[in-house]
């Protein structure tokens, strides 16, 4: 299938309703995977399970945090958010290198320094980045506890 070949690969819909979220190494991802908090110490690399494997491509990787409900504000998706429980990619919008959380709870690239604030639709707080990495709505799987998308990333992953 030789697609159109856009420059950031061929993957255009990641996610789609219903993806469930796995960790790495394939193993689901439920609501008693990460503890609540306001400054979220821990959080998980999560990515789409397609045939019930993990996709392991960089523009699927999926930064999943937990805080406390009430403490999510615009522009957040609320909606897209589930039991404290917020997604975004993983991939930093500024030159592409993957971020990781900071103890503050806040998403930070080794890089370069880049910030976002999870809590506010990951709003740039800090570092040369210009918009905010892409959140992906999630719900709670009507089947179980599990983590699934309802869509695909918000807006365009990486330095697109
Ligand atoms: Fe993330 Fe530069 S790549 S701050």
């Amino acid at each position: 299938l030789a697609g159109a070949g856009n420059a950031s690969g061929a993957s255009s819909e990641i996610y789609t309703q219903g993806t469930q979220l796995v960790k790495q190494n394939g193993d689901p991802i439920n609501l008693n995977s990460l503890q609540k908090g306001s400054a979220p110490e821990e959080h998980i690399l999560a990515l789409p399970q397609e045939n019930g494997k993990p996709v392991k491509e960089k523009e699927a990787t999926t930064l999943l945090l937990r805080y406390n409900q009430g403490d999510f504000e615009e522009p957040t998706n609320i909606d897209g958010t589930a039991q404290g429980y917020v997604a975004y990619s993983m991939v930093c919008t500024h030159a592409g290198c993957l971020v990781e959380n900071h103890l503050n709870g806040y998403p930070q690239c080794p890089c370069h320094g880049s910030e976002y604030d999870a809590t506010k639709g990951a709003q740039v707080v800090a570092g040369p980045a210009s918009r905010p990495i892409p959140q992906l709505p999630i719900a709670v799987s009507q089947q179980g506890n599990v983590l699934v998308a309802t869509g695909n990333f918000e807006g365009p992953v990486g330095t697109a």
